[in-house]
């Protein structure tokens, strides 16, 4: 009975179980699970052998598979296989074999369990094994592991390159002990100090940045993340500990802090260089306000000095020889000079005296002056002149470069306290666009340079940017007016040059002046100046001056040296005069006058009236009447106030003698072309003085001149008459002068075009397409330039 149960038992049960016969390998029984799973029935079964249900062995191999249980060899076998299903699915079994001998029988016993889940679960979990591993060993990222004892369980191939050791040297060890046991001052690293040991007992993760010990004993930087391991159920069993090497990151750490710095040192460069260039400006600003307000005061002082010195000049004449009340006059005099050298100083550095710039050759000038300078300067100082060869000409009021030179060397006698070394130097050079740049005002291009250098004292640095200043002076009250440099400077802007001062204290000064080039040649010397204050033998001057006690001196004055005397308070009741047909031999004209016509205008109006007449133009201020940049244009005759009784005497006599053998030479009119085939030159210019100079020079050339001061009047004449060519300024009252230049280089082609301009023709060119179809000529112009300008019109005519 109890086998039966058995037998029910086997039937039921879910695993598989077969017996088969050991004679054929047939099937002689199979339970329920088994016939199920299959999908075979017994009958089907018993007509099948083990191996038919054994698609991977073959009958040969079950035989050979079997064999040690035939023969006794072995009790059980056990191996796994597949088995085939009747619908051909397959699964994978692992087989428990049996050889079952009964009383009367000899089976085969298998029983089978599907292992196909399990098989399945493994390789995945393989799989799964095998990614982490790659994962691990293909990271560049260390990765250590420990164990609760806090050794070494793990690390992965990037954890060896880094530390220099394999894992088999670190297995079991306490990782601080192996990789971070030094400071790399030498120090010992106790475990108890070290943040990544502390993740497992604290039970949290820590992070940071340590420095290891490399096998070969070098340290390196390394960041770390120290983090609890914990199992299954949640408890902490090690320590996972990510490492990066660090020193790359640190060298592109250092590497950006470099390129910050940098960048930061060049910034701070450039602000620098802004507020040094900014400095420059306001300094340039500054010294062009106080300028203009000195030449003002300059204009008003002089005028008033000119009415104290010709009445003191009359007063004294009035006086006997040997009269003790002389004397006072006498002082009265000197301080009226003094005041006349203080405002003309005032009026240099304002950029307003009348300069005479002619081609000089900077070397014989500087060596004229040797004998002075050495008379000036004193035994106690050595005096050395150094001249370049192959020098250029510069175009400069010589007279008034004379004085510069005093004042710089006087200056430089003084901080040398009479002993010392003076180096005089002058060379070409030529200023870039480098130097300029860092140099506002001075444009690049080719300077005559004179250098004077001292031995002395030096500039302290906080006074350097004061020297120019009018009034600043650190000598003692009487000894310095502060003026000398200011003049200097002055001097220099006016002529269209540069100035630097180079200075360390107790080492000495140089100071650079630097002129514009000319190509022009330097003229003959001047014949000397009489000496004899000469007198006039009845002729006719026409006073045109509106202060009423400067035109008073002025007639008695006059009449004083032998002239006839006629006034008009403007210019308005002079042309009244000129018109009424009287004789007169000279006008003398203040030039700036209240009134609607300017002293230009009627000075034209007068020659038109009376060809013969000479004009003097008088001013204490320079500004208009100096035709350019505060250049005296050729051809115009001015007596700057305040005048001596000498000076007025001499400048009439000259303008005087110059009329009369102009009278008895052969009228020039003569020579000149018929005005009828004469090229015709509309001349559009507003300033007077300007006009009149030109429209002179134009004349002389054999040109026949419509005036216009308005590019309405301009247009106007353009309108009337034909013109060979347009002499245009830019700057006119009612408009500009490009759009009239433009105007008639388009629609009235056959005129030759001249521009006129203080400016830059760079400058105005610049971008314009018309440029082709002008000539340039830069202000201020003379003759000679003038000339060339006219040619240039008639090659590009041609
Ligand atoms: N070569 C130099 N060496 C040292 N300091 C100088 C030199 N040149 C000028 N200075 C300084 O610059 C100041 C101004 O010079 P500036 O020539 O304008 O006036 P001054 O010499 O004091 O008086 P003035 O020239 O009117 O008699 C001087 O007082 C002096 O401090
Ligand atoms: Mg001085």
């Amino acid at each position: 009975m109890a086998s039966d149960r058995l037998g029910q038992i086997v039937e039921d049960a879910a695993s598989e179980v077969y017996l088969f016969s050991v004679e054929d390998f047939t099937f002689t029984l199979a339970n329920r699970g088994a016939r199920e799973n299959l999908g075979y029935s017994m009958d089907e079964l018993r007509g099948m052998a083990a191996w038919d249900i054994k698609p991977e062995l073959s009958r040969e191999a079950f035989l050979e598979l079997v064999q040690p249980l035939l023969s006794g060899e072995k009790t059980m076998l056990e191996y796994e296989t597949i088995h085939q299903r009747k619908d051909g699915s397959r699964y994978n079994v692992l087989t428990h074999l049996q050889l079952i001998v009964t009383e009367n029988d000899t089976v085969l016993y298998a029983a089978i369990q599907d292992i196909t889940k399990q098989k399945e679960a493994n390789a995945a979990l393989t799989k799964v094994s095998a990614r982490l591993d790659a994962i691990l060993s293909n990271t560049t990222m260390a990765i250590f592991m420990m164990d609760d004892k806090q050794q070494c369980v793990f690390m992965n191939r990037a954890a060896e390159e880094l530390t220099g050791y394999r894992f088999e040297e670190t297995a079991g060890r306490p990782l601080h002990d192996v990789i971070h046991h030094t400071h790399p001052d030498g120090r010992h690293f106790p475990i108890e100090d070290c943040a990544i040991d502390r993740a497992f007992p604290e039970n949290h993760q820590t992070q940071g940045e340590e420095t290891f010990v490399h096998k070969d004993g070098s340290f390196y930087p390394v960041g770390f993340t120290a983090s609890p391991m914990k199992d299954e159920t949640g408890k902490t069993v090690g320590t996972v500990i990510e490492v990066r090497d660090l020193r790359e990151e640190l060298r592109a750490r250092n590497a950006e802090i470099e390129f910050n710095n940098a960048l930061k040192t060049k910034i701070e460069e450039a602000m620098a260089e802004r507020d040094r260039l900014e400095a420059q400006l306001v300094q340039a600003q500054k010294m062009e306000a106080v300028g203009q307000l000195t030449g003002g005061i300059a204009h008003d002082f002089n005028n008033l000095l000119q009415v104290v010195g010709s009445n003191l000049q009359l007063l004294s004449k009035e006086l006997p020889e040997g009269d003790a009340k002389r004397r006072f006059v006498d002082n009265a005099m000197a301080g009226v000079s003094r005041g006349a050298k203080l405002t003309a100083q005032l009026l240099a550095f304002g950029r307003q005296q009348p300069l005479e710039p002619k081609p000089q050759n900077l070397g014989r000038l500087v060596r004229g002056m040797d004998d002075m300078l050495r008379r000036t300067l004193g035994e106690g100082i050595e005096v050395e002149t150094v001249i370049s060869g192959g020098l250029w000409n510069c175009l400069v009021d010589p007279a008034q470069l004379e004085n510069v030179i005093l004042n710089l060397a006087i200056n430089a006698r003084d901080a040398m306290a009479h002993h010392g070394k003076l180096t005089i130097e002058v060379g070409n050079a030529a200023l870039d666009d480098a130097y300029t740049q860092n140099h506002p005002n001075v444009a690049p291009g080719q300077y005559v340079m004179l250098a004077i250098t001292d031995t002395g004292a030096g500039i302290p640095p906080e006074i350097m940017e004061k020297v120019f200043d009018p009034f600043f002076t650190t000598k003692e009250t009487g000894e310095g007016t502060g003026l000398g440099l200011s003049m200097v400077y002055g001097f220099v802007k006016q002529s269209g040059g540069h100035i630097k001062l180079y200075s360390e204290e107790k080492q000495g000064t140089t100071v650079r002046v630097y002129l514009p080039r000319t190509q022009r040649k330097e003229e003959s010397a001047p014949l000397p100046a009489t000496t004899d204050t000469p007198t006039g033998s009845g002729e006719v001057i026409l006073v045109v001056e509106d202060d009423a006690a400067v035109r008073e001196t002025a007639v008695d004055q006059l009449r004083d040296l032998g002239y006839g005397v006629l006034t008009a308070e403007n210019a308005d009741s002079a042309l009244a005069i000129i018109k009424s047909g009287v004789q007169i031999n000279l006008l003398f004209t203040d030039v700036v006058m209240p009134g609607k016509i300017r002293s230009p205008e009627l000075a034209r109006e007068a020659k038109a009236h009376l060809p013969n007449v000479g004009v003097l133009f008088t001013s204490g201020y320079t500004q208009n009447a100096i035709v350019h940049a505060g250049r005296l244009d050729e051809g115009v005759d001015l007596l700057s106030k305040p005048y001596t009784r000498e000076r007025l005497a001499l400048k009439i006599h000259e303008i005087l003698s110059r009329q009369t053998s102009a009278d008895t030479a052969p009228p020039a009119a003569e020579a000149a072309p018929s005005t009828d085939d004469a090229p015709k030159v509309l001349l559009v210019e507003d300033d007077a003085l300007i006009c009149m100079a030109t429209a002179d020079m134009l004349s002389d050339l054999g040109y026949v001149v419509t005036e216009a001061d308005s590019v309405a009047a301009a247009e106007r004449s353009l309108q009337a008459e034909r013109f060979d060519i347009m002499f245009t300024d830019l700057g006119l009252p009612d408009g500009s002068g490009m759009e009239l230049v433009q105007h008639v280089t388009q629609l009235r082609p056959e005129i030759a075009v001249i521009i006129a301009s203080g400016a830059d023709p760079r400058e105005y060119a610049e971008g314009d397409a018309e440029a082709g179809r002008y000539v340039s000529l830069m202000k201020p112009y003379d003759e000679h330039s003038l000339k060339r300008a006219l040619e240039q019109c008639k090659a590009a005519a041609e």
